[in-house]
Parts: structure tokens; sequence; C-alpha cells
């Protein structure tokens, strides 16, 4: 090793006198030990909480932090107690009666791969202090190598690099391999925060990340993990096979069987077909499991977009299988056969749908006045209906899907508070399956997407009395028109400081939008709101969800490369459209805030911590 680095920190005399003391170098404060006749320099802070080191006790080669007692080996720094990290230690050499020391040495592995291994002993842990000193470790490590010349950034994955791609690919590795249960709620929340990500700014985007980890390590500790199943070697089975296969497996809850034949799709088909197969399985019955299969194999789908096919579809996809084998069928439910069999309205409607598809063919659907109010209304015969006609008339997909998920933002953005609160969940889970529908019919043009139009278009029927009466949502023209946008987006995050808040907050949104300010700005607030608290699943599902209806009405008023002519015909407000999705976010969150943000002052230590403020007063 070249010693021409090494600099003299201090007296080697005094030094065996004293025992140990802090020299200054390079605005970092190191701890020197004598101890068993050897000199130790180590980083002065520990690095679990900051607490100055050479107050700890040396004993037997072992350092004792005196704060949470973590323990270091003093040579190298290695600790006994993962939750504390290793302690930086530095080379040292005696000269001339001089102690010196390397302030600078060569890490030991890159600093990237450091944070990837701490990030996965905080997910195996399921610490949280450890998580999120990772996220902010190599985000920052990130930040320097990919910031570009105008700060503009569009696609997550290409743009943050490390920041995002390293803690979303560690934490879908350790989530799908450690969970017997597969994708569940904590890959759903990571798949979401991945989503609101390029929404949020700044340090919004760790705790996007940090939100998504933990949830990761949350619904994963304490569960016996997965043992992924085999393709079978014939890999010239169609799609036809195979699909039919699949959804048979699934039919009988055979979780082996199901899993396989989906291994075996990957390996030999390409993905669009893979997720028609999906879609096909996740609308063979009603109404899934309240929505949550169709929902969640969307979002793994959604990650999956920010991941390697290859590499990663095998393993992700699988953990899906559970979801598929174990859901709760709705047309078992009463609700959905009594007093009105809807149960038997859908399946009707779904065998006719090739037919319909068949009549649609060609001609281009034009969206009716009052469309959305008829999903809205109390004839669930009608409903299927206008949905059944709406396909003849050649409506797509995507149009069909965007109509069910604009009805049922509705029933968000109108919920009553006189209603349980436990209901906030019943009008939520409509709104994200409708959306993840829409969602799945940008993936795939598979005719059983029209499937889930006709499931959550009745799913919002039987929400229907959770908007009786309706909230009183403010229009354009009750609220001020001339406030600064800033003042608006102030007030609204103080609502979320108190509880109670729900129509004031979606007051303040119309309000926003009345006085001009940009939506992009009142998504970021909303997303700080979101993420400084402890919020339970549904809540990042659901403020995610509102953020992702927001996008999908302007990319379908849009159009598309294939089809430029597709989007909402005049009947569709897309300002008031808009305007209510966040209203519905808005609402939901004011609903379920304010939290003890625990979590916050954990993203806040870890914050202090990396940029070397002091946590402890002691010097
Ligand atoms: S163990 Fe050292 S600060 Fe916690």
């Amino acid at each position: 090793m070249s010693t021409e680095q090494y600099v003299p920190v201090y007296d080697m005399e005094d030094l065996e006198a004293e025992g140990r003391t802090v020299v200054q170098e390079d605005g970092q404060a190191i701890a020197l030990f004598f101890h068993e006749e050897e000199v130790h320099a180590v980083d002065n802070r520990c690095p679990h909480m900051g607490f100055p080191l050479v107050r700890g006790t040396v004993e037997d080669g072992l350092l004792t932090c005196h704060w949470h007692h973590a323990r270091f080996e003093l040579e190298k720094g290695d600790t006994f107690d993962p939750w504390a990290d290793d302690v930086q230690t530095f080379p040292v050499e005696v000269r001339d009666g001089q102690v010196y020391l390397d302030p600078d040495p060569e890490p030991t592995v890159p600093p990237v791969t450091r944070w990837r291994n701490r990030l996965a002993d905080g997910l195996q842990e399921n610490l949280t202090l450890v998580q999120a000193k990772a996220i902010i470790g190599v985000d920052s490590v990130a930040r320097s190598a990919t910031e570009n010349a105008s700060g503009e950034r569009s696609d997550p994955r290409a743009e943050h690099g490390d920041g995002f791609g390293t803690p979303l690919e560690t934490a879908v590795d350790f989530g799908t391999r450690y969970r017997a249960g597969g994708w569940g709620s904590g890959l759903t929340t990571l798949s979401y925060m991945a989503e609101l990500y390029p929404a949020v700014g700044g340090r919004d985007r760790r705790r996007a990340m940090f939100a998504g980890v933990r949830a990761v390590a949350d619904d994963v500790a304490g569960e016996p993990p997965r043992f992924q199943q085999y393709p079978f070697q014939n890999r010239e089975l169609s799609k036809a096979r195979l699909k039919t296969w699949f959804r048979e497996s699934c039919e009988v809850r055979d979780d082996d069987g199901a899993e396989r034949c989906l291994l075996t799709a990957i390996e030999s088909l390409p993905p669009g077909d893979v997720v028609e197969i999906l879609v096909a399985a996740a609308t063979d019955h009603l109404y899934l499991d309240a929505g949550h299969t169709l929902d969640f194999v969307n979002s793994a789908l959604a990650t999956l977009a920010h991941l390697d096919w290859e590499a990663h579809a095998a393993p992700v996809l699988a953990s899906t299988v559970p979801l598929f084998t174990e859901a709760t069928r709705s047309e078992e439910l009463s609700s959905w056969r009594q007093p009105v069999d809807v149960a038997a309205l859908c399946l009707d409607a779904h065998d006719r749908l090739d037919d319909l598809v068949a009549a649609g063919s060609g001609r281009r659907w034009d969206e009716p006045e009052g469309f959305v109010e008829t999903l809205l209304s109390d004839d669930p015969g009608a409903i299927v209906e206008a949905l059944c006609d709406a396909i003849a008339a050649g409506a797509t997909r995507r149009e069909l899907t965007d109509a069910v998920a604009r009805a049922a933002t509705r029933r968000v953005a109108y919920f009553a508070t006189n209603n349980e609160f436990g209901d906030w969940n019943t009008v939520h889970h409509t709104f994200v399956y409708a959306q993840a529908a829409h969602e799945l019919a940008g993936r795939t043009d598979a005719t059983e997407g029209y499937r889930a139009c006709i499931d959550g278009a009745i799913s919002v029927y039987l929400d229907r009395f959770l908007n009786s009466p309706r909230a009183p949502v403010a229009g354009p023209a009750d609220v001020a028109d001339d406030r600064d946008p800033a003042d608006v987006r102030s007030d609204l995050l103080a609502c979320f400081d108190e509880q109670g808040q729900v129509n004031r907050a979606g007051r303040l949104v119309v309000e926003h939008f009345s006085c001009g300010g940009d939506p992009a700005d009142l998504k970021r607030v909303l997303g700080r709101a979101l993420l400084r608290e402890d919020a339970n699943f549904h809540t990042f599902q659901n403020v995610s969800g509102a953020f992702r209806r927001f996008d999908s009405l302007a990319a379908l008023e849009a159009g598309s490369a294939d089809d430029p002519e597709t989007g909402h015909g005049e009947a569709v407000d897309i300002d008031e459209e808009r305007r209510l999705a966040l209203v519905a976010g808005a609402r939901y969150l004011a609903a379920h805030t304010p939290t003890r943000r625990s979590n916050e002052q954990t993203f806040s230590i870890a914050t202090r911590l990396h940029r070397g403020e002091r946590l402890h007063e002691a010097e």
C-alpha cells in the first residue's frame, strides 16, 4: 500500500499516555486508540446514530459504543450488530514518534455495492434505519454520477440509475424470494412508489423508495421463503395451450401446476402473450379478492417495466400465482348474488363478449352524453347493457376501462364522511381495480380485458350507497380563483396535520385548479403529505392510484402511435376528470392522516447522519 497520502496527526508519546484522543483530518473527526500496544484509528461518529466513539469502551480488541452498545472489531471496524453498520477505520503507521494515518483509504467495495449490501441487510433484518441509510447512500452516489446538465429526467430507471434501480431491484429480488405467499401488499406498495417517484421532488423520491422498501420488509418479516417451480421442458407449447392449462390450474387452485405453466409461457412466449394469459385468468372469476388480484398483477407488470424482463419476469410473475389460486371469487359472495344476482349479469355478459367484439370490429365509439352517469345509476341491468352496447359500437378496452375508472373515481371523490370509516376501503378497492384494469388495457388488447370493465362497473354499482348523500365536493364556481396557488398548497398541506379535514382537502384541490396552479406542483405537495406519514398500504395505493388516474386521462387524451384518434369525445370534461382524480386522492389521504410519522423521524435521522450532522450533543 502506498504511504504517500499518510499524514501526521498526533504525537505517539502523548497517545500512549492518554490512551485515546480525537483528531480532525479533512473535516472529519477520527478517534485514535492506543490498545494492546497498537494504534487504531476509527471514524469518531458511530455509524449507528453518530455518538462519539472516542467515548466508548475498548477491551479485548473490541470497541463498544456507549449509546446503544453496538460493538466493533477495532482493527477493521466490522460490527457485531448489523443494525449499527461497520465503522470506517483508517490505516495507521508510527514514524519518528508521530502517528500517521491515511485519511482517504480506498473503499474495499464500490460505494453502490456497499449500499446495496446494506439495503439487503436492512431488508433481511427489517431494520428501517438501515434501509433509510442505504437508500439515501445509494441515491447520493448515483446522483453525483448521473445528474445531467439540464436536470431534466423522464424515465426513472434511465435517468436516476442506481438511486432508483438499486432499491427497486434489491427489494423485488428479496420480496419475491422470501415470502411464500408471493406478491403481496409490500411489493405492490413498492411498485406504486416507483410510479409515484417521478411526480415527487427532491428528497421525497428517497422517501418514496424508503416507503416501498419498508413495506416489502414488513410484508416478508416472519414469513417462510418461496421455492420457485420450473418451466416444462417442452418449449413448443402454444399460447392457446398454455393459456388453457394455466387457467384450468387456477380454477382448481393448483399453485404448482399453474406456476409451471406460467414459467413455461415466460420462457417461450413474447411478454404480450404472457400478459394476455394473466389478464384472462385474473378475470375468469368476478372481482377476485376484492379487486386485489387484478391490481397486484398490474403492479407486478408495472414493476417489470422498470426491470430487465429476461432476468426478472420469472420470479416476479411466478410470485403472483397465489393471487389467482387463493383468491376469493365474488360470485361466491352473497352481495353479488342478492338481492340482485349481479354475478349472473356479469357472467352472461362475459359469455357474449366474442360476439360483441366482432360486432364492434372496425367501428369507432363515441362516448354518449351521460355514459358515466349510467354507470353510476342504480340499475345494474342498464349498466351492463350500456357496456355491451359500447363494445358492439367499437369501444376499445382503454376507452371503456377509462369510463369505468371515471365512475369509480367519483365514488371516492364523493364518499360521504357519515359512512362507516372502514367503507373508505370499499370505494377505494373499486377505484384501484378500475385503474388497474385501465392500465392493463394498455398492456394487452385481449378480449378478456372487457370483463374487467363489466366487473368493475358492477362493483361501482354495489358501492352506490356510499355516495348517499354525496359529499359536498366544491365545483370551480364555489371556490376562490384569485389566490396564490402556493398559498393554496400550503393550506392543503396543513389539512393533513389535523383530523377531519376531508372535505376541506377536496375543496382546496379544486381551488388550486381554479387559481391556475400547476397540477404538477399540487401532486408534489400531495406526494409530500403522503410520504411523511406512516401511511398504510391502502393509502399508498390510493394516492398513487389518483396520480396514475390523472396521468392516464392525459395519456388517453393524447392518443397513441397506433391509434392517434383515441381520446375522449366531447361528452367528457377532461378538466373536471383530472380535478376529481386528485380530489379523490386528497380526500382519502385526509381521512387517514395525521399518523404518528415515526418513519419520517427515522428518515430524518438517516438524512442528518448522511449529512454529517450531530445527533448527540456530546463532543
Ligand atoms: S450504538 Fe452508537 S450511536 Fe447507537
